[in-house]
C-alpha cells in the first residue's frame, strides 16, 4: 500500500514542479500553449497506464479466490488510487486552465484596452471546447470508475459515500449568475464545535441569495454531534465530510501541535471540493467560531471586482488584526485598506491562487507557510477599518490566552455599508500606494507621548517613525497594538506602515521613507 501510494506521489511532485517551471518561463506564447497541450496528454496517458496498472493488479486478485478481508481492504485500496488519478487529472486539467487565466489576465493589464480581452476570452472558451480528446478521456475513466463501483458496493465506505455524490456534481464552472453577478462559494471548516450553528445561523440569516452564496459546510473529525447539528440545515446549505480520519504522521516534537496538522489536511481536502470537484471559481472560507457583520456578504461581493482585476491582490480578509475598539475610527466602516499580512479569518479566494498553492501546500502551520515570501509574491490583501468577522470561540486549536488577551476584543462592524455601489478603485495598487506614500510621508511626526497627551496642534494624520524591531515592538506595546511579525511583516502592515486610530486621530507608525522590502529576519 504505501509503496503504491509513494508512487502516486511522486507523480504528481515531477507533475506540479515542472508546471511550475511553466508558468515562470518566458517561452513564447504558442510553443507553450502547445507545449502545454503536449503536457497534459501525456499527463493523462500516464495515469491511465498507472490506473490500468492497478485495475489489473485488481482482476488478478479477483481470480484467486479466498481470503474476503484481503480483497476488500486490497479493492478499496484500489479505489482510493483511482480517486487520487482521477482528482489528478482534474487538477491538472485545471492547472493548465489556471496557467491560461493568468497569461490572460496580465496581457489585460499590459494592454489596459478593455474591448481586447473579450475577443480574448472568446477565443479561449472555443479553444477549452476543442479540447475534445481530454474530455472523452476523462469521461472514459469516469464511467469506468462507476461501473467498477456499482460491481463492488458490498460495503459503501464513507469514501465512496462522498465520491459517488461528487462524481454527479459535474466539472463545469460555476462563475456566475445568469446576471452576471458572480457566484462566491462560503466555505465553512467544521470539526468537533456543536457552536458551528451560531455561525451557520448568521451565514443562512445574513446571505443575500442562496444561489449567488452557495454554503459548503465542510466537516472533518467525524464528530457526530456536529454532524447532527450541520444536518438540521437540510438543503440550505451542502454539508460534506472530510473522509480521510487516518493518523498524520507528526515529527516526534510536534506531537502537541497535531491539531494543525489535521487542519492543514483539511483545508486542501475541502478547497480542492470547493474549486475542483464543485467547479467553483471563487469562495470565502469562513471558520466555524465566527461571528459575521451584516454587510459580510456586501463586503466581499464590493471587493469582489479588486480581487479578479487587480494581481497584486490575493485575498479579500473581514479581519483587521488591530481592529480592537480603541484602536479603530468607529465612523468609518466604509474605509478598506490593502495590507502585506495575510489576515485570514474570514477570506476570499479565487480558485487561480487555490491551483497555484495546492501542488505545495503544507503539512501543517498552513497560515504562516502562506505568509512567507515564496508563497505571497509581494502580493496584499484588502481589509476593513472594522472587522467583519469576529470569533467566538476561545476553545480550540490556537491558544486560548490570544483569544483572552486579544481576539476577544476585535470590535464587529454593525452598520450596513454599500460597497458594491461605492467606487473602491482606490484601493488598486496604481491609485493606492502612491496616495498612501503621500499620505503617511506627508504627515506630521509626533512620539507616543505626544500622541497620547493628545496635545497634537496640527490637523490630519500623524505618524510614529520605527527604525527598528525593537522600537517597534516597544511602541505597539504601549499603543495595544499587536507587536508580532511573519516573515518580516507586522500585523496589518503596508509596506512596513501599520495604520490604526487613537485619540481620534489617523495614525501611522512607519518606517523610514526609504524603506525598501521586509526583513525577514525580524521575528
Ligand atoms: C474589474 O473587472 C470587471 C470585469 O471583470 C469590470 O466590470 C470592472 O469594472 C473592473 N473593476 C475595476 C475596479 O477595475
Ligand atoms: C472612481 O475613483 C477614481 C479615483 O480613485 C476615479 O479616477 C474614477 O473616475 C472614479 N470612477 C467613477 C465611475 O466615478
Ligand atoms: C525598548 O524598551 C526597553 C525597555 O522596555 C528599553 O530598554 C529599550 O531601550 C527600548 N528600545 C528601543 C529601541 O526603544
Ligand atoms: C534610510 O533612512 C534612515 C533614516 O531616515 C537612515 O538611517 C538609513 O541609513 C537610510 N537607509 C538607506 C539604505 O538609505
Amino acid at each position: 500500500m504505501s509503496d503504491t501510494s509513494r508512487h502516486v506521489d511522486d507523480h504528481q511532485l515531477t507533475v506540479e514542479t515542472c508546471c511550475q517551471k511553466y508558468t515562470t518561463q518566458t517561452t513564447p506564447k504558442v510553443t507553450l500553449g502547445f507545449v502545454m497541450r503536449n503536457r497534459s496528454i501525456s499527463i493523462i496517458f500516464g495515469s491511465l497506464v498507472l490506473w490500468a496498472v492497478a485495475t489489473y493488479f485488481l482482476f488478478l486478485d479477483q481470480q484467486s479466490v479466498g481470503k474476503d478481508q484481503d480483497k476488500d481492504k486490497l479493492s478499496n485500496q484500489i479505489s482510493r488510487l483511482e480517486k487520487q488519478v482521477k482528482q489528478q487529472i482534474i487538477i491538472n486539467k485545471e492547472l493548465l486552465k489556471g496557467i491560461e487565466n493568468k497569461r490572460r489576465k496580465k496581457e489585460y493589464e499590459k494592454s489596459n484596452a478593455a474591448h481586447v480581452s473579450i475577443d480574448e476570452i472568446e477565443t479561449n472558451k472555443n479553444k477549452k471546447h476543442e479540447n475534445k480528446f481530454e474530455s472523452v478521456l476523462l469521461q472514459k475513466i469516469e464511467n469506468n470508475i462507476d461501473q467498477r463501483k456499482s460491481k463492488s458496493e458490498q460495503k459503501p465506505t464513507q469514501d465512496t459515500y462522498i465520491s459517488t455524490e461528487t462524481n454527479h456534481e459535474s466539472t463545469t464552472l460555476k462563475q456566475k449568475l445568469p446576471d452576471g453577478s458572480p457566484i462566491i462559494a462560503i466555505l465553512v471548516v467544521s470539526c468537533n464545535r456543536v457552536t458551528v450553528d451560531r455561525c451557520l445561523e448568521q451565514l443562512i440569516r445574513l446571505r443575500p441569495s442562496k444561489e449567488q452564496f452557495p454554503i459548503i459546510v465542510s466537516q472533518d473529525c467525524d464528530h457526530r454531534q456536529t454532524a447532527d447539528v450541520i444536518a438540521k440545515y437540510g438543503n440550505q446549505l451542502l454539508h460534506i465530510k472530510q473522509p480521510d480520519q487516518s493518523d498524520i504522521e507528526i515529527p516526534p516534537k510536534e506531537k502537541k501541535f497535531r491539531g494543525y496538522f489535521k487542519i492543514a489536511r483539511h483545508y486542501k481536502w475541502a478547497l480542492n471540493q470547493v474549486f475542483v470537484k464543485l467547479g467553483y471559481s471563487t469562495a470565502i472560507i469562513v471558520e466555524d467560531d465566527l461571528d459575521i457583520a451584516p454587510d459580510f456578504y456586501e463586503y466581499f461581493l464590493g471587493t469582489y471586482p479588486l480581487l479578479v482585476n487587480d494581481s497584486s491582490l490575493w485575498c479579500v480578509s473581514a479581519w483587521n488584526d488591530n481592529g480592537k475598539a480603541g484602536l479603530v475610527d468607529e465612523h468609518a466602516p466604509h474605509l478598506l485598506y490593502r495590507t502585506d499580512f495575510f489576515p485570514g479569518l474570514g477570506w476570499m479566494l479565487t480558485r487561480d491562487l487555490w491551483l497555484e498553492l495546492a501542488s505545495k501546500w503544507p503539512k501543517s502551520y498552513w497560515d504562516d507557510w502562506i505568509r512567507q515570501p515564496e508563497q505571497r509574491k509581494n502580493r496584499a490583501c484588502i481589509r476593513p477599518e472594522i472587522s467583519r468577522t469576529r470569533t467566538f470561540g476561545k476553545l480550540g486549536v490556537s491558544n486560548g490566552l490570544f483569544f483572552e488577551k486579544h481576539l476577544k476584543y476585535i470590535k464587529l462592524n454593525e452598520q450596513f455599508v454599500p460597497f458594491t455601489k461605492m467606487n473602491l478603485s482606490y484601493l488598486l495598487k496604481d491609485n493606492y500606494d502612491i496616495a498612501f506614500v503621500n499620505q503617511v510621508y506627508q504627515s506630521t511626526v509626533v512620539s507616543y507621548t505626544e500622541l497620547k497627551s493628545g496635545n497634537i496642534v496640527a490637523p490630519g494624520p500623524v505618524r510614529i517613525p520605527y527604525y527598528t524591531r525593537q522600537s517597534f515592538k516597544n511602541t505597539t506595546k504601549l499603543l495595544g497594538l499587536m507587536d508580532d511579525f511573519r516573515s518580516g511583516v507586522p500585523r496589518s502592515g503596508y509596506r512596513g506602515v501599520v495604520t490604526f486610530f487613537y485619540n481620534g486621530r489617523r495614525v501611522h507608525l512607519a518606517p523610514s521613507a526609504n524603506w525598501s522590502g521586509y526583513d525577514i529576519t525580524w521575528s
